[in-house]
């Protein structure tokens, strides 16, 4: 089966295509970072018109690449949510229209979905079930995966996600957006330990388990730090490499408890601050120790990317009897800009 993935939920314009025997056969990005870095972070109105001109010419491309045409496709998914409404729009009406066209079956994917899911691009694979850690721009959470659209929710942030404290706090240290690999950047050249910034709700996991996160006070200690101290470079590296060092802290100490608490012993990470290497190395040598396996999505896949919405409708289609009551003629759509996963139907086999 054939599936046509595109992802244009935030500043990114995404479009693969997976292939339920031969795997991936093709994708292409185009991110928006260069237009929005004017304005200091996405502006809705224009990532939405973006995309509008990007999906098509992107998906053209991948298809010539792979040698195929429009009539090959089986089925077309899209990212129905969470995501800003006008940019998720744009993917909906194309991966719609295309579907009408060609009479074939569309699915809106769930976007955490497709990030849970993104390890599975990678060789070697981990199998179900496993315990996965989102760290997005949107979200953190950590969710026990029994199978495809089978998850359970064991902690979330309350407050800022990951991502988002590294972004608000890049621009507190004067970085330019995105400011998460920014901040990364800087933290390389600092040092952790000078300036003591706290490790939010780890108090909360030592006394009840705890697997919530809390990173909005963190930022908050950083502003006062900013604020304090001389604007030197130096100071600043030392800053970021303290901030770093207390969200990959956290980060780790939950995950790894909630390898405890689950007793499964596949851990996988995904979402954009997945793509941070203190993170990777720090979680992979502390699940080593443990016993446990890490598995992470290849670095192009940690961001947002088709082939993660290609995968995830592939593998909802070839879980469920969707592709053969699924109506192609169907003429309404609806996109979900805010869409709880664990609220997501589980496949119910063909
Ligand atoms: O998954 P993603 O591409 O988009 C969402 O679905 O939100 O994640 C983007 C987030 C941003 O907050 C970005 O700053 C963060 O991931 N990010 C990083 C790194 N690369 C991306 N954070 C820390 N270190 C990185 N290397
Ligand atoms: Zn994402």
């Amino acid at each position: 089966m054939l599936v046509l993935g595109i992802e244009t939920s935030c500043d990114e314009t995404g479009v693969a295509l997976y292939d339920t025997g031969r795997g991936l056969l093709g994708h292409a990005l185009h991110s928006q970072v260069a237009m929005h870095a004017d304005y200091g972070g996405v502006v809705p109105e224009l990532a939405s018109r973006d995309h509008i001109r990007r999906v098509l010419p992107l998906t053209r491309e991948i298809l010539a690449k792979a040698g195929c045409t429009l009539p090959d496709l089986d089925a077309i998914a899209y990212t129905e949510g969470p995501g800003l409404a006008g940019a998720l729009l744009v993917g909906a009406s194309i991966a719609h229209g295309l579907g009408y066209a060609l009479g074939k079956p569309v699915l809106g994917v769930h976007h955490l979905e497709g990030h849970l899911l993104s390890p599975l691009l990678s060789h070697p694979a981990p199998d179900f079930p496993f315990v996965a850690l989102l760290v997005s721009g949107g979200h953190s959470q950590l969710m026990q995966v029994g199978g495809v659209g089978d998850y359970q929710l064991l902690g979330e942030s309350h407050d800022d996600a990951a991502g988002e404290a590294f972004d608000k706090t890049a621009k507190l240290l004067g970085l330019n957006y995105p400011g998460g690999p920014a901040l990364a950047r800087l933290a390389d050249s600092g040092k952790p330990g000078r300036f003591k910034l706290p490790r939010p709700m780890l108090t909360q996991l030592a006394k009840t388990g705890d697997l919530n996160f809390s990173f909005s006070g963190l930022k908050t200690a950083v502003l006062t730090l900013v604020n304090q101290q001389p604007a030197d470079d130096k100071t600043r590296a030392d800053i970021a490499a303290e901030f770093q060092a207390a969200i990959v802290d956290v980060l780790v100490a939950k995950a790894l408890a909630a390898m405890e608490q689950t007793g499964l012993s596949r851990l996988i990470v995904a979402g954009g601050v997945g793509a941070n290497r203190l993170l990777r190395e720090r979680l992979t040598a502390s699940a080593r120790s443990q016993g446990y396996r890490v598995f992470y999505p290849e670095l192009e896949f940690c961001t947002d990317n088709g082939a993660m919405i290609a995968l995830a409708g592939a593998l909802r289609l070839e879980h469920s009897s969707l592709i053969t009551h699924h109506s192609s003629l169907k003429r309404s759509f609806t996109v979900r800009p805010r869409w709880d996963l664990a609220s997501i139907e589980t496949p119910t086999p063909a």
